[in-house]
């Protein structure tokens, strides 16, 4: 667990801010701490329409809208659990937003049973989400959670 990187996360959040500049600090952040990763953000989900649309995120252009069921991140949100894609290329239906992408990690954020988010990364690198970045990957992920469902931000 990179507990360094989880601690200069925590200490970047500011509860005197609006939601979107603690996100889109805390994405920068983990982009340019783990020069592999090059795409990281957000996608949120419409429960009514089945769909998740892009949000906040660090990286190169990207799909807009993701059907629930379809690629890695439409699984994540109807399955409700953390998926590790160890070679997008094996997984059927990956949707290819960068070409160079090799890796992904996703995880759903659940608000009320329903799932509100998508919190996507993706690597350059095969296999490289080991047990330790899945660790500290969790733990980011909390601290996302902590900004997107608290009311008073
Ligand atoms: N690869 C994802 C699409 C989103 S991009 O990686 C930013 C997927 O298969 O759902």
């Amino acid at each position: 667990m990179n507990q360094l990187f989880i601690q200069q996360a925590e200490s970047l959040i500011d509860p005197s801010l609006p939601k979107i500049s603690n996100l889109s600090n805390l994405l920068a952040l983990a982009f340019y701490e783990y020069p592999d990763i090059n795409w990281i953000g957000f996608y949120y989900c419409d429960n009514a329409k089945k769909e998740c649309t892009l949000g906040p995120f660090q990286g190169k252009v990207a799909c807009t809208r993701i059907p629930f069921h379809k690629g890695v991140v439409g699984t994540a949100a109807v399955q409700q659990k953390a998926l590790t894609v160890n070679d997008v290329h094996c997984f059927p239906g990956h949707i290819a937003c960068d070409s160079q992408t090799n890796a992904e990690l996703v995880f759903p954020l659940i608000k009320e049973k329903e799932t509100y988010a998508i919190l996507d990364i993706d690597s350059l690198v095969l296999n490289y989400f080991d047990e330790d970045k899945i660790e500290t990957f969790q733990a980011y992920t909390r601290l996302i959670q902590s900004i997107l469902f608290n009311d008073k931000l």
